[in-house]
């Protein structure tokens, strides 16, 4: 093996990610806006800088590709990305996806993916560190005690960032031509699938902080986006079109077992992040 460059290699699952591939010996390099000065294999890498790409990729054979997170449309930065890796001799490639587009190109940029050589896709459903700070719906949670969601009673199979970061290093390890399970499209969830009063209550249960849960319109829901600082184009879709209408109408209701079978172990149950970070929502001091 070369080495994996990871992209998003700072996030919430890249840089898990990093850690479990440096674990297994593996050589890294962390894509970063701004490269750890202390880290020879981290490196400038910006979606929205092509000149940036090449060096990037250049001696990797393992891309791990988290698409620049809020875009309406991913397909301008990456598709030229994929190009050159292609160009550059990287065999394989590993799509963090979601399990529902959001962006209006996402399956566009998922199809240039398969047709990539060894291309693998994971399609990540709500990831369980949203309820944490700083992402808008966990900073609510934190600062008053209150969820407001357009999804209605509609459940979701949230999942721990971390077991995502350890299903990517279980595809990304074996050898190249390996395709785990003969399977190269994944739907990654965690073990149960909640509605957001579900999982507030998992939260008041593990906190002892009360957690109200109020719905909302689309167009509520999207001006509460808007003022948490997510980009107009982007709340409008997170509100409304797939997004929250779509946990409505039980299109996230879904559950796989992906996670135990590509690692080997169960996914964390919401309860036991709950657990973890429960201090995490205390109430901010007076
Ligand atoms: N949150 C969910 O529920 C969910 C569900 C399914 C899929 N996803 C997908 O998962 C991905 C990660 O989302 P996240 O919210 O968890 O974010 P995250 O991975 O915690 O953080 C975003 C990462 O992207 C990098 N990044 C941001 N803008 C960049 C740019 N212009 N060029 C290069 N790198 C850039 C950041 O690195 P630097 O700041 O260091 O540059 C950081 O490492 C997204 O593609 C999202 O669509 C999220």
């Amino acid at each position: 093996m070369t080495g994996v460059l990871v992209t998003g290699g700072t996030g919430k699952t890249g840089h898990e990610l990093v850690g479990l591939l440096r674990g297994r010996g593996v050589p890294v390099r962390v894509a970063s806006r701004n490269p750890a000065a202390d880290d020879p294999d981290a490196i400038r890498f910006d979606w929205d800088d092509p000149a940036t790409h090449p060096a990037a990729l250049d001696g990797q054979d393992r891309v791990f590709v988290v698409p620049p997170v809020q875009s309406v449309d991913p397909m301008p930065s990456v598709g030229p990305f994929l190009a050159e890796a292609q160009r550059l001799g990287v065999r394989k490639v590993v799509l963090l996806d979601s399990a529902i587009p959001l962006a209006p190109r996402a399956p566009e940029l998922a199809a240039q993916v398969r047709a990539q050589s060894g291309w693998i896709v994971l399609r990540a459903s709500g990831f369980m560190q949203n309820f944490l700070s700083p992402h808008p719906l966990g900073e609510r949670i934190r600062r008053d005690g209150e969820i407001r969601t357009a999804a209605g009673d509609g459940r979701v199979g949230w999942i721990d960032a971390r077991d995502i970061a350890a299903t990517a290093a279980a595809v990304l390890l074996p050898d190249l031509d390996a395709v785990p399970g003969d399977q190269r499209d994944y739907l990654l969830t965690g073990p149960q699938a909640l509605s957001y009063p579900e999982a507030a209550a998992i939260i008041a249960a593990g906190t002892g902080r009360p957690v109200r849960v109020l719905h909302a319109s689309a167009d509520q829901q999207a001006a509460d986006l808007r003022t948490a600082g997510i980009p107009a184009e982007f709340a409008a879709i997170l509100a409304d079109a797939d997004a929250d209408a779509g946990v409505r109408a039980g299109r996230q209701d879904e559950l796989s077992t992906a996670v135990l079978n590509l690692t080997g172990h169960p996914p964390r149950t919401f309860t036991q992040f709950v657990q973890e970070h429960a201090a995490r929502w205390a109430a901010p001091a007076a």
